[in-house]
């Protein structure tokens, strides 16, 4: 199984863009699809651990914080906790997160210590989702270093494409000096409203941009996803015939298409 494990960080550094929205379901979508997924909530705000209904949980266990902070961290599945959905399973994270990004700074390869802990997992899941914070720190470039490719969410409106020079131009250092072969996986438009002109011009702005690397399915604004997380259940679980699950269920089967596809250079 090793050999077709993916590794897939949702980054953006603009606050609420869907980030977590998405982490959570697409990696929900990709287990009901049959596949060993595992989540790693890597912002400290704990938002994938508390959709998932675990946070009380995650403080009574060992969490990304101890597998980052710790060294030598020991066996990487002692960071790994079940969820209610079959096949995912989930690396919490709590506020002490927080002080892993000052931590870090005085520790040994301190951008590789999220990669030790994910590649000691690869042969047990066949996708691994980290949901990062917002902001291009230390946790997002431990996100970028494990990563093999990166999902960036793009909220329909009139800023969507502000700071992705940045994000770009991080990716392009952590190719330079870490991980040469980070792909994008693609470009996600998130909270699209049809009904406005403004929604429909970003995502043709968006696609002009990034051709074929924005992913076909667009996720919409629907109420259901945003109800979800209060409930303790992804909004694919929640309400699987809701136009947001069914949205996030064909993002899930095209990332399965492109693992499937061979890459381009
Ligand atoms: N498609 C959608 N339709 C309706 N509400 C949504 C949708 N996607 C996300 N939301 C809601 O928008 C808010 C922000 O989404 P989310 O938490 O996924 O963004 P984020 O990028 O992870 O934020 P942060 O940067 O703070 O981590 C949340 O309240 C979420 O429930
Ligand atoms: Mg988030």
């Amino acid at each position: 199984m090793p050999q077709t494990s993916r590794v897939i960080a949702v980054t953006n550094q603009k606050g609420g863009v869907g980030k977590t929205t998405t982490a959570i379901n697409l990696a929900a979508g990709l287990a009901l699809s049959g596949h060993a997924t595992l989540l790693v909530d890597l912002d400290p705000q704990g938002n994938t651990t508390s959709g998932l209904g675990l946070k009380q949980r995650a403080t009574e266990t060992r969490t990304v914080y101890h597998a980052l902070t710790t060294d030598p961290m020991g066996a990487p599945g002692q960071y790994v906790m079940l969820t209610s959905v079959d096949r995912l399973a989930l690396v919490p994270a709590t506020r002490d997160l927080t002080g892993a990004e000052i931590e870090l700074i005085s520790m040994p390869d301190r951008e590789r210590r999220l990669k030790d802990l994910v590649d000691g997992l690869r042969d047990r899941f066949e996708y691994i989702v980290i949901d990062c914070p917002p902001s291009l720190g230390l946790l997002t470039l431990n996100g970028l270093v494990a990563a093999d490719s990166v999902l960036i969410p793009l909220h329909c409106e009139f800023f969507a494409l502000e700071g992705l020079a940045d994000l770009v131009g991080t990716m392009r250092r952590v190719r330079g000096a870490y991980n040469p072969t980070l792909d994008i996986e693609g470009v996600l438009l998130t909270m699209y409203d049809e009904r406005t002109n403004l929604g429909q011009q970003v995502a043709r702005d968006v696609r002009d941009f990034f051709k074929d690397k924005v992913f076909t399915t667009v996720i919409p604004r629907n109420v259901r996803l945003g109800e979800a997380p209060s409930h303790g259940v992804p909004g694919v679980v929640y309400d699987a015939r809701s136009r947001g699950a069914e949205a996030y269920l064909a993002l899930a089967r095209e990332v399965i298409e492109r693992t499937t596809r061979p890459t381009a250079a």
